[in-house]
């Protein structure tokens, strides 16, 4: 198995350019060189620029953390996959339980923004994850079932093959409370069969799956020694260099 690992950092609505820079700048000092795993940082939009050049000529990529599926046009508000490519995005996390939640994003929305993606070279980390309701009335496999097979519903397999999906239990995010190290498997093992089906146990084998929700220092390790957790994407614990540091470098 040969999966690299891939570790993002969600920085959400925070941080000012000034804050962004600071940030930036401190793990490009401390992981900047560092091999064994692909780190990415998702700042807000207005910050993107200012991390971009903060890391510049290290190994750490830009990821932005929504886009919209048009290539152009009059969509007040929103940024487009090429413009996240111009100022120097390699990822963009589409399908966030977040945009779901509070921005009416769907499966069929991210889809669509998935195709966005592709079509500017971007790669998206496509979110996916059962509420505590669903998972408390037995519903999980059947709701992420329903949401790996809307979002990548059609898409070309080699491009699906160098995706991500980041499986983030609703309830597990910023809640403090992680799923454990074997309910987070069972839902990884669950999607990469469903892509296996979709696609090909070709395009199964690649595919990265990440695990997401209260991702700690103390709990990285458990959670990355599981066969079908690829990465981890990161929010609170992304924010301060110092935990941020710490989960990079688990190993
Ligand atoms: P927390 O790590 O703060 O739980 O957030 C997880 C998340 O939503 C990352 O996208």
């Amino acid at each position: 198995m040969s999966r690299k690992p891939i570790i993002a950092g969600n920085w959400k609505m925070f941080k000012t350019r000034r804050e962004a820079a600071d940030l930036a700048n401190a793990l490009a000092a401390s992981v900047g060189t560092y091999d064994r795993v692909e780190v990415v940082l998702c700042p807000p939009y207005t910050a993107l620029e200012t991390v971009g050049q903060a890391i510049r000529g290290t190994k750490i990529s830009l990821g932005a953390q929504n886009c919209h599926w048009a290539d152009q046009g009059a969509y007040t508000g929103e940024v487009s996959a090429g413009m996240l490519v111009d100022v120097g995005c390699k990822y963009v996390i589409i399908g966030h339980s977040e945009r779901r939640q509070y921005f009416a994003e769907t499966d069929a929305s991210v889809n669509k923004k998935a195709q966005a993606a592709y079509r500017h070279g971007l790669i998206p980390i496509i979110c996916v994850g059962e509420t505590l309701e669903e998972r408390q009335s037995g519903k999980t496999e059947s709701v992420v079932t329903a949401q790996v097979q809307g979002c990548l519903k059609d898409l070309p397999p080699d491009k699906v093959a160098a995706s991500i999906i980041a499986y983030e239990p609703v309830w597990a995010i910023g809640t403090g409370q992680t799923a454990t190290k074997e309910q987070a498997q069972e839902v990884h093992a669950l999607i990469r069969k469903l892509v296996a089906e979709m696609f090909s146990p070709e395009v199964a084998e690649k595919i990265r799956i990440q695990y997401g929700g209260s991702v700690k220092p103390q709990n990285i390790r458990e959670l990355m020694d599981q066969p079908d957790i690829d990465g981890a994407l990161v929010g609170g614990a992304s924010l301060e260099a110092d935990s941020f540091t710490a989960i990079v470098r688990f190993e």
